[in-house]
């Protein structure tokens, strides 16, 4: 049942390259994103005022990375909130306000009660979920479903990333019905989406390399995540990912945040996982790495093959991902992330597949 593999996590990780194919593929046809379940007029996107996205966990991570992605596609407003947030925040939601709600399992209660708050307040609800049929693919008023098939390991990884496309997809589709996308930039962005899977299986074909680097880092007590932009967002589920199946203390920062008070836990031999793969901010990441360099940190770095060079200079040990475009860097940079967190939970004889305290639908508030 685990083909092959000792956990179902590292069968899950194994399956992305399939799963993202199969979630994306069956919707472009001849270079076109074309999403048949949707229903949106051009009138009624033309109309939205603002996206809330909505959910929990990961699927929140997923969220962070859609704001990036979405404003920079559609020119409105994403506001990322956690569903167990919401309900309790008065948020401003009006008829011209979409809710996007992200979950796997479908049933997670604070994200099905915080879609319920946003729809008896008015917004229309578009929801991504994994389970068929589930609650919130019931009560949503349009439901785009990943085809990640059924996820057993806890901790979820290939459900994180069939989220991610279709968020990619969605933002395609709606920008394209707004103008907001020039054909060019469309037809890149589709070509890209198109090479993913064969990308994912060339970083899967290196896991070596990671787990080499887990067995030097494992040991490491504290560790931290930092990067910009959709870095940031990766590193948020890089550092999830590592925590609840490691056990180890992590946390993940907005990279210039770190000055402004965290850099003061930075001692020598702590660990800092810098992501830098987005190349329009990678020397300013790359200026924070020299901060916690200087301050004792061993760094493990995560970049795109062509700017591995610049980075190995300063890092202790370098990670990388093929090129792509920027908007789908995350695709392949969470991919290092879980396979990192798997080593290092291996390597401490961890429970893997059910971590304590976890469950892996979550129906209580
Ligand atoms: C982390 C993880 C959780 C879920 C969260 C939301 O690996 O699996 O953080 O992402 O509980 O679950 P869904 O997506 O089912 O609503």
């Amino acid at each position: 049942e685990k083909g092959g593999y000792e956990h179902f996590m590292l069968k899950e990780i194994m399956e992305q390259p399939k799963a993202f194919h199969d979630t994306v593929s069956p919707r472009i046809r001849e270079g076109k994103v074309v999403l048949d379940e949707l229903t949106f007029t051009p009138e009624y996107l033309r109309n939205l005022e603002k996206i809330y996205v909505i959910a929990c966990g990961s699927s929140y991570h997923v969220g962070m990375a859609a704001k990036y992605t979405l404003e920079k596609l559609l020119r409105k407003p994403v506001e990322v909130t956690l569903a167990s947030e919401f309900r309790y925040c008065d948020p401003i939601v009006t008829e011209r306000t979409l809710a996007l709600v992200i979950s796997q399992s479908g049933e997670t209660i604070d994200t099905l009660a915080a879609m319920r708050e946003a729809k008896r307040l008015g917004a229309r609800v578009l929801s991504i979920v994994n389970v068929v049929g589930s609650t919130i693919a019931r009560e949503s008023d349009d439901v785009l479903y990943t085809w990640a098939g059924p996820e057993i390991a806890v901790a979820t990884t290939k459900a994180y990333s069939t989220q991610l496309a279709l968020i990619y997809l969605i933002g395609l589709s709606f920008a394209e019905t707004l103008g907001t996308i020039t054909p060019q930039a469309y037809d890149a962005i589709v070509d890209e989406l198109r090479r993913i899977p064969e990308k994912l299986t060339e970083i899967l074909n290196h896991r070596e390399r990671i787990q080499y680097l887990a067995s030097i880092y494992f040991n490491h007590p504290s560790v931290f995540f930092i990067g910009r932009n959709v870095d940031y967002a990766v590193g948020l589920e890089g550092s999830l990912k590592l925590k609840e199946i490691s056990y180890l203390h992590s946390e993940a920062y907005a990279a210039g945040e770190l000055k402004h008070g965290t850099i003061s836990l930075i001692e020598p031999g702590t660990l800092v996982v810098a992501l830098a793969s987005y190349a329009p901010l990678f020397e300013k990441t790359m200026s924070n790495v020299v901060e916690v360099k200087s301050r004792g940190a061993d760094v493990l770095g995560l970049t795109t093959a062509d700017l591995e060079a610049d980075m190995a200079s300063v890092v202790n040990h370098t990670l990388t991902v093929p090129q792509t475009h920027p908007m789908l860097l995350p695709s392949l940079d969470v991919v290092p992330m879980q396979l990192f967190a798997y080593y290092v939970a291996l390597m401490h004889g961890c429970d893997i597949d059910k971590p304590r305290n976890l469950a892996k639908s979550v129906t209580v508030e």
